[in-house]
């Protein structure tokens, strides 16, 4: 089976405005796709350092001289920059989220339609599991993360489930989990809403916003002034931020002026309404159908 069949490939590489010996970076490295298509628009002398935090992505590191893959989560990408000698960079690409690999491989837990153990970690290395949180975590913050990041709207009596059944013993399989709360699903949305639950397990496990604030954060200071950062979502939560981000230079509020008026932008938006996948690619390739591209320059 194909490890990642990439989306908005030429798009969010477009984005980077690739021109020759430049140093570019693909922080979620995945299969490669997107790096194949950096290496196809690079010179010679160009330098492309490709990030993932799971293991499995390392059978596919390209042949490539110009190629270096760094086995790091990017939420420290400014440290291995620096120790690479690869600041100030020229481009930036992040493909956010699980790769189709990670979500058909039933042992890693991610997916709702395979049998497997509640795990959900992207680097296997990791002390945090799926199964820790819905086993250890309290009963507020289980609600909270349901809440948060998986916008399921019945989460006190999902959590009300979780909780009763853990009282008899770990919750441990990803199909023992769906059995328990069977009950909480809206009968029409089965799929969307287990999707919804286990989203927000994942996003917990992976600290996926945390990671992702430290990775723009970092981007800024990594970029040379007109660099780009080309950045593709697949849910509202993450769209948030890069939007926020790209738009009035932090997370959340408004967008502060200083003493003069000016706006204290970090990025100019390339495009101000994100690029979504044609219709043909959504056809094509089901993972496209929440993505969502925004291309940004260093300001
Ligand atoms: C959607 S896939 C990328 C697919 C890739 N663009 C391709 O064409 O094959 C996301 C990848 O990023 C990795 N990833 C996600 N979050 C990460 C993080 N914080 N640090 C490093 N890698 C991460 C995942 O392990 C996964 O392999």
């Amino acid at each position: 089976m194909e490890y990642h069949n990439p989306v908005l490939l030429h798009e969010s590489v477009d984005g980077m405005n690739i021109k020759g010996d430049e140093i570019c970076v693909d922080v979620t490295f995945g299969g490669g796709g997107h790096s194949k298509e950096i290496l196809k628009r690079l010179g010679e002398g160009g330098k492309l350092f490709g990030f993932d935090q799971d293991k499995d992505a390392e059978r596919n590191a390209l042949e490539d001289g110009r190629f270096e893959l760094v086995k790091q989560n990017f939420r420290y990408l400014k440290n291995f920059l620096r120790f690479h000698q690869a600041v100030p960079a020229d481009c930036i690409l992040a493909d956010l989220g699980v790769s189709s690999h990670q979500f058909n491989e039933g042992e890693r837990g991610f997916s709702i339609r395979f049998e497997g153990p509640l795990d959900m970690r992207m680097n296997q290395g990791g002390d945090l599991t799926a199964e820790k949180i819905i086993n250890d975590y309290s009963e507020e913050d289980l609600i909270r993360i349901f809440r948060e990041y998986g916008e399921v709207k019945n989460a006190g009596k999902l959590v009300f489930e979780i909780v009763n059944t853990r009282e008899a013993g770990r919750i441990k399989r990803t199909q023992e989990l769906i059995e328990i709360i069977e009950d909480c699903v809206p009968g029409k949305f089965r799929n969307k809403y287990l999707a919804q639950v286990f989203q927000a397990l994942r996003i917990e496990v992976n600290d996926e916003m945390g990671a992702l604030k430290d990775m723009l954060e970092q981007s800024y200071e990594v970029l040379k002034p007109g660099g780009r950062l080309s950045v593709i979502t697949y849910h509202s939560l993450e769209d948030r931020l890069v939007k926020n981000f790209f738009k009035k230079g932090k997370f959340e509020g408004e967008l502060e002026k200083d003493f003069f008026g000016n706006p204290q932008l970090r990025f100019k938006q390339i495009n101000r309404k994100p690029i979504l996948p044609a219709e043909e690619e959504i056809k094509n390739n089901n993972r496209a159908r929440s993505a969502k591209l925004r291309v940004a320059e260093k300001l």
